[in-house]
């Protein structure tokens, strides 16, 4: 496997436009000048591979890259902003609900959530070291190796039969799905965070979240990649890419995840509301019901959380 490089960050105009986004200040046309960068092909929607643990090695299987199977979707509207919190579509009591939410009396940093899957994970609302969800299953045992890339891949049991449907679905669409990451532990994502400050120091906050405040400790979260994503990118070693959405399975994801429960955790639009850019590769299992509600009102988890369920935990002072 090729080692994943890194690419030019982002130039210094971006980066203070999306400080000032993260700092909540933003106005609707901030969201311009990045998407900006986007489409102009540079390399500042380049995405190191610091996501998961670096004892694993990074790259793509050296298959030949497929013609798109359909014409790439244009990028979210650039002047659209995040929808106001207050106008958030509210699902009809889902069954997978918590109610009450039993962990809000308690520090952030001392959350141990329940097997809930619809546990809120942001940048304020975090996870204990200690927290490991139960019934971790290691992928190989249920995925082909050219889908798990032959790395230890860890999800909760509960996401694998519909991640298993949905591969087999792509791949009898003709696509060619691989995962880069799933589970990863407090002290995983803490490793990976160091990585993407060294490799990406401008851009690590906004690309990776810090220990505790990952969606990935949850292990309901996949990472996926595409053989055509080097072709897309024009970058060999390529491995993370907002123009994943441009390749054949981030397009078929994107239209389709939701049928299996997937949904989009960090979408072009949500910036300002998640924290965090654009990852069109980036699923989470929430259920079919939650997923297919969420795909049909046009917005992100963090968003329908926050309008919807009371707060998880108090945030640590800092
Ligand atoms: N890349 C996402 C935000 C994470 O680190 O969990
Ligand atoms: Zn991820």
């Amino acid at each position: 496997m090729p080692k994943t490089t890194v690419r030019a960050a982002w130039p210094l105009p971006l980066l203070l436009l999306a400080a000032a986004l993260l700092l909540g200040g933003c106005a609707p046309a901030a969201a311009g000048p990045v998407a900006v960068a986007v489409d102009a092909g540079v390399d500042s929607a380049a995405v190191p591979a610091a996501t998961r643990p670096p004892v694993i090695s990074t790259g793509v299987p050296p298959s030949p890259t497929p013609a798109p199977s359909a014409t790439p979707t244009a990028p979210p509207a650039l002047t659209a902003s995040p929808t106001p919190l207050a106008t958030a579509t509210p699902i009809p009591s889902p069954s997978s609900r918590p109610s009450p939410t039993p962990d809000r009396d308690i520090l952030c940093s001392q959350r141990l959530p329940g097997s809930d899957l619809l546990t809120i994970v942001t940048l304020t609302y975090g996870l204990s070291r200690d927290f490991e969800p139960r019934g971790l299953v290691p992928l190989d045992g249920y995925l082909p190796k050219e889908v798990t890339l032959g790395y230890p891949t860890q999800l909760r049991h509960v996401a694998v039969g519909p991640l298993v449907r949905m591969i087999a679905d792509m791949q009898a669409a003709g696509l060619h799905p691989f995962i880069i990451s799933g589970y990863r532990s407090y002290s995983a994502q803490a490793i990976a965070r160091q990585k993407w400050f060294e490799e990406e120091p401008e851009r690590a906050a906004i690309l990776s979240a810090p220990a505790g405040f990952s969606e990935h400790q949850l292990g309901t979260v996949v990472d996926f990649g595409s053989p055509e994503l080097p072709e897309v990118v024009g970058q060999e070693d390529i491995e993370f890419h907002t123009y994943f959405y441009k390749t054949s399975e981030g397009m078929w994801l994107a239209e389709n995840a939701h049928k299996y429960g997937f949904t989009l955790s960090y979408p072009f639009e949500a910036f300002e509301i998640t924290g965090f850019f654009y990852e069109p590769w980036h699923f989470r299992y929430v259920g079919v019901e939650m997923a297919t509600h969420l795909h049909e009102a046009g917005i992100s988890l963090t968003e329908h959380q926050l309008a919807e369920e009371p707060p998880p935990c108090i945030p640590d002072e800092s």
